[in-house]
């Protein structure tokens, strides 16, 4: 997920466009660039890490112009870097593009410029657009902009200009949001409404599939076939905060509202037909077989989802696996060698505890593979080979969409190396695949549900001061994880724990004000489950149900039953967690918690 900005008008360009891209920044950050065109034709500055950087790079060697476009970066194709930076120029030096999406047929279209002597200076998706456009130009870029977009395939916002026609630029998208600023003698384009909420609050929403000319005089916006269309200029009464948070009250709600765009993006190219496909890992089957244990190494929500992992490997690969707190792991004797395949999973890429593990078993000879969610961050340039979730920039404190998106990456990972073991049976991938395609619809059915007993839950039970979680099997990490997001964001204990277990001591906490939230969806273990509510239940305790639907033995025990579709076992980590990261967001709204900065907590641990 990126930031685009443009600008065309009386004003300095780099002004508005800083401006825009700082108000983007929580679309994503690595990197940022600007370009902006006058009468000497086209200059362009970049500068990888925060908008600062940019800004510094400006105050050395401003950029004067009253028409640019500018972006900031959520690396997706190729680590972020000045020349991954957008915008991009292309070969001739007269376009210039940014980009919010992936061009899935990049490849080929790299392939085929590169067969006509196109040169290629970045590993993105996007510079081949820029190319595109040169080599298709004849004079006229709205046309040409036009020929050149029927040949991509993918999700995409884009923006071009060209030093040939330095009065205009041109927008479109497909599947990526675009919004154009109306103004008085200027207009503006961008991703999202608070990059020019600054100078207007006039604004029309590009439908998909349209283009928009972009003059300092007006806008014009043509259907794909350049045919007119009329448009309607909309006021937002959207305050900044707000827009940032896209309507959403807090990030954290928009974030978890965001899990079926991220879910559809993590597996997106990463399954063909009935199969896994990791080709972009290179995982070299050779190098696999050589692997006799898997060791899972994390922090927090991240070790959780690696709890998932654990089941997920012995199930599919067969291989012996164990997870490890990495705070714990590095004062362990931990025995490593050859033989061991370590999944470093993390978020942000940069938890101390997880780098400093990473460091050990590095050291020890092991092979590594980061399960991350921000490109070419400390964890994944550690490792030899990185699963990238595409969750975008997570900002809340309490991880949400990152902690799904890691759990169908494990899905994805034990699949596809039990694959090239030769040890994952078809009927199980074919089935897992099927389940993961579905994953994104079924979880917006979940979020599109007013899942009034979790409000109702959130509301009766704000004041307990002690919650139990159970669960067990794929589970019981879900179990750890509703229990850590209650606790972390409405600072109420909660306990995970697993079913099994509650006979073995925690059953003699359970009375009559003490509530339980247990996990029980269909599988190997719901009935094992059961039991543990009927125990819970004959000692006149409180129970939540997370349940399959149209578990009417659940409905008849649940004090509140929260109903998930039917899936795959083995997915049912994802859609279980949905109800339980809704209940700690309401019941930390409910006692008016800071629910995005939590107190003494930080969103990267990046100190031991
Ligand atoms: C989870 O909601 C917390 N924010 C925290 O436990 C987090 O998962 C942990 O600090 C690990 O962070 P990472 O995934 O960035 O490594």
């Amino acid at each position: 997920m990126c930031g685009i900005v443009g600008y065309v008008g009386p004003r300095e360009a780099t002004e508005v466009l800083i401006e825009g891209l700082r108000r983007l920044e929580y679309r994503g950050y690595d990197s940022a660039g600007v370009a902006v065109l006058n009468g000497d034709g086209m200059r362009t500055r970049k500068a990888v890490g925060r908008l600062s950087a940019l800004e510094d790079e400006l105050k050395r060697d401003a950029l004067h112009g009253g028409l640019g476009i500018g972006h900031t970066r959520w690396a997706t194709h190729g680590v972020p870097s000045v020349a991954n930076c957008h915008p991009h120029t292309s070969f001739d030096g007269k376009v210039s593009l940014i980009h919010n999406g992936i061009i899935e047929n990049h490849r080929e279209l790299r392939r085929e410029l590169m067969d006509q002597g196109i040169e290629f200076r970045s590993e993105t998706d996007t510079e081949v657009v820029a190319h595109l456009v040169a080599k298709t130009y004849d004079g006229d870029l709205v046309r040409t902009f036009q020929k050149v977009i029927r040949r991509l395939r993918g999700a995409y916002a884009l923006a071009v200009c060209h030093t040939d026609e330095p009065d205009k630029i041109i927008a479109t998208r497909v599947g990526s949001p675009l919004v154009i600023g109306i103004g008085d003698g200027e207009n503006f384009i961008a991703s999202d409404v608070p990059a020019i909420l600054k100078y207007t609050r006039k604004v029309v929403f590009l439908n998909e599939h349209q283009l928009a000319v972009v003059t300092r005089d007006g806008v014009k916006i043509f259907d794909a076939a350049l045919n007119p269309v009329e448009f309607t200029i909309c006021e937002t009464n959207l305050s900044l905060d707000a827009a940032e948070k896209e309507g959403y009250e807090h990030f954290m709600l928009k974030e978890i509202h965001e899990q079926p765009r991220a879910l559809a993006e993590t597996i997106r190219g990463r399954v063909n037909g009935d199969n896994v496909d990791l080709t972009e890992l290179n995982l070299d089957a050779a190098v696999l077989k050589g692997v006799r244990r898997i060791a899972i190494l994390a922090c927090g929500t991240s070790l959780y989802s690696g709890m998932v992992g654990k089941y997920l490997f012995e199930r599919f690969t067969h291989l012996p696996t164990e997870t490890w707190s990495a705070s714990e792991f590095r004062y362990a004797d931990p025995v490593i060698d050859d033989g061991m395949l370590v999944i470093a999973v993390s978020q942000s890429g940069e938890t101390a505890d997880t780098l400093e593990a990473l460091r050990i078993v590095k050291e020890g000879g092991a092979r590594t593979i980061a399960v991350c969610n921000v490109m070419g961050s400390s964890i994944p340039r550690m490792c030899d080979a990185t699963l990238y979730t595409r969750a975008g920039p997570e900002i809340g404190v309490a991880s949400t969409k990152a902690y799904t998106t890691q759990l169908a990456g494990f899905v994805l990972l034990s699949v596809g190396i039990g694959r090239l073991l030769g040890v994952t049976d078809a009927e199980d991938e074919r089935r897992l695949v099927t389940g993961l395609k579905q994953l994104p619809d079924q979880v917006q059915a979940l979020l599109d549900e007013d899942i009034v007993a979790v409000k109702r839950c959130a509301k009766r039970y704000k004041n307990v001061f002690n919650f139990m979680y159970i669960g067990r099997h794929f589970n019981y990490p879900t179990a750890m994880e509703g229990a850590l997001k209650l606790k972390e964001i409405s600072y109420i204990h909660a306990e995970g724990y697993a079913g099994g277990e509650m006979k073995h001591g925690p059953l003699a906490l359970v009375e009559g004000t003490f509530p339980t939230i247990a996990i029980a969806p269909q599988g190997r273990t719901r009935e094992k489950l059961i039991s543990n509510v009927q125990e819970i239940k004959a000692r006149k305790g409180v129970v939540v149900m997370v349940s399959t639907q149209g578990d009417e033995e659940a409905r008849e025990l649940a004090d509140y039953l929260i109903e998930i579709p039917p899936c795959e076992e083995e997915l049912s980590p994802i859609l279980a967690v949905v109800p339980l990261q809704l209940l700690a967001y309401y019941t930390a709204l409910q006692l008016g918690r800071d629910v995005d900065k939590p107190r003494n907590l930080a969103k990267s641990v990046t100190v031991e």
